[in-house]
């Protein structure tokens, strides 16, 4: 890894924040000398040389995959529609077929050309303009494969995130205006029908006010929350409550955190700013000893992804904000999942947690939340996963409501084999598949999920340890196969599986084997490498052997 500085980087970078940043120097064999840099009126512009290789990353892109010949300007957006760059979490990091990979350490919103031609010379380029910036640190990444090179630059941030056992088991989300006796309801229906669930979340409904969040109980319909969680504790469940970091009038921390708010109201709550300092410290402790003490062992942290660019008839605040630390606001847009995360980890003082946040950066790698969306095409749910893992993110392919009992069990069956199984029945009148005749299949899938763990949990040790994610789009491990890099629908997972999710309207589907041995993993039955046409209920899963 190689790090070289062009002109003179902002103070406001994502490695700053990181704890555990670390880089570990060695020569490589980019050109290093043939990176041009120069400054303009909106700040300043790295061009790096390119041949044929191939991009891939950028972050958590849902509808792109492929980056070659593309142009984007990577922007934290709720709601991300296509693929010019928008993201519940862009990072700044590419890999490529070429042997490396380049993460800039920018809090800014940057606009990319990863292929132009130069009018001069007619020369090959990809082009970076950094807004406002007048200069950034460049690591060089190299290896043989992209998950090499996403091993280091995962290891640079601290390596893979720890998480418990349990974070791993099906996690169901209850109705938003559900109250405690239908809480504890629907604790006990998943343990009488013998269907797995570790964790069950609360969402918006459990806060006395909500938009914005005053982080107290809603005693009309959480009249003892402490029993409560008491008696799910009994069952055995771990319990997540959902929030976000817009403070309400209401909350007992109103007042001691104006004056560590953001310049802007959103939905007339203060904009929190959770940047290392008092703000973090007064938000970490009321939630340490009003929540996490009482029994809490997770949060999802909503809305942290701009979410005033969805018409949602709210606004977020703008770019031009400010905020005490003395960032603006895109600084803050680009940081605000990560700063929301490890004031999060500082309420849990250590104790472990697999849980959710909307928005995530770079340098992410160590902590143990999952992305999540609004959006919900199955089709880009399934290219999240894939795409999550050259990034150093998390990603789950959440099951709501549904279709139809194929389109149910094709979701469910694609958030069983995902690093997180997430159903978030926020707004269904009861758990989705009661509406269609499929009880027997969803307990067969939740039970698949529980056998899953063991492995899975050895997955996230090797993340931890090494960088390599555990779930790996395959042009991460067999990059130079050129079939792979337009592989947008299959991934490996943990070591050694590799998934090949199927959607709803698909009868049959065409899955590719790398080069290797495999059997399926239900019927135990061999394959050769190459194309596979596959026809099943189950979804296609293959082992590697
Ligand atoms: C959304 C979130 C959903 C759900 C909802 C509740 O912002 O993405 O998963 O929590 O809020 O209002």
């Amino acid at each position: 890894m190689k790090k070289v500085t062009f002109g003179t980087p902002e103070s406001v970078v994502p490695s700053r924040y990181c704890r555990e940043f670390r880089t570990e120097e060695t020569p490589v064999s980019y050109p290093v000398s043939r990176i041009r840099f120069w400054k303009n009126d909106r700040g300043c512009v790295l061009e790096f040389p390119v041949g044929t290789e191939q991009f891939f990353g950028f972050g958590l892109q849902l509808k792109g995959f492929n980056q070659t010949d593309k142009e984007l300007i990577l922007r934290v957006n709720a709601d991300p529609r296509n693929t010019a760059g928008d993201s519940h979490a862009p990072v700044p990091f590419w890999v490529t077929t070429g042997g490396y990979g380049i993460y800039l350490d920018t809090a800014r919103n940057i606009e990319v050309q990863t292929k132009v031609r130069r009018a001069s010379d007619g020369q090959t380029v990809m082009t970076v303009q950094i807004p406002a910036a007048r200069g950034v640190d460049v690591y060089i990444m190299e290896g043989k494969t992209i998950s090499e090179i996403v091993a280091q630059y995962n290891r640079m941030a601290g390596g893979g995130c720890r998480v418990p056992e349990w974070g791993l088991g099906t996690i169901y989300r209850v109705n938003w205006h559900d109250p405690q006796e239908k809480v504890l309801h629907t604790a006990s229906y998943f343990r009488e029908n013998e269907m797995p669930c570790r964790i069950l979340g609360l969402e918006p409904g459990w806060h006395s006010h909500s938009y914005p969040c005053s982080y107290r109980w809603n005693r009309e319909l959480f009249p003892e929350p402490e029993e409560m969680i008491r008696k799910l504790k009994e069952m055995g469940y771990h319990l997540n409550l959902w929030e976000h970091a817009y403070v309400s009038p209401e909350a007992d921390i109103y007042e001691e955190m104006k004056p560590y708010s953001g310049d802007y109201l959103v939905l007339d709550g203060l904009a929190a700013d959770l940047s290392p300092g008092r703000g973090r410290e007064i938000f970490a402790k009321y939630h340490r000893e009003a929540l996490v003490e009482k029994g809490i062992d997770g949060f999802k942290l909503d809305e942290c992804d701009n979410t005033g660019l969805v018409e949602y008839g709210w606004k977020m605040f703008p770019y031009c904000s400010r905020f005490p630390a003395g960032m603006d606001g895109e600084q803050y847009h680009n940081l605000f999942g990560v700063f929301y995360m490890q004031t999060i980890l500082e309420a849990l003082e250590g104790r472990e947690t697999l849980s959710q946040v909307r928005s995530a950066g770079a340098l992410c790698a160590p902590y143990p939340f999952v992305l999540y969306s609004d959006l919900y095409d199955h089709r880009d749910f399934i290219r999240g996963v894939v795409n999550s893992g050259f990034s150093g993110l998390l990603w789950a392919p959440e099951l709501r409501h549904a279709a139809s009992a194929r389109d149910l069990i094709r979701r469910l069956q694609t958030a069983v084999f995902s690093v997180q199984c997430l159903i978030n029945g926020f707004y269904c009148e009861e758990v989705p598949w009661k509406a269609f005749d499929c009880e027997g299949e969803v307990r067969e899938l939740l039970q698949e999920r529980e056998r899953l763990i063991p492995r899975l949990y050895a997955a996230f040790c090797r993340y931890r340890e090494t960088g390599i994610p555990p779930v790996r789009a395959l042009v991460m491990d067999y990059t130079l196969d050129e079939q792979t890099w337009t592989i947008d629908d299959e991934y490996l997972f943990c070591d050694d599986l590799l998934v090949a999710p199927m959607t709803e309207e698909e009868e049959m589907r065409n899955v590719y084997l790398p080069e290797g041995r495999w059997r399926d993993y239900w019927t135990g039955e061999e394959r050769e490498s190459g194309w596979h046409e596959v026809r099943t209920d189950r979804i296609p899963v293959f082992e590697r052997i």
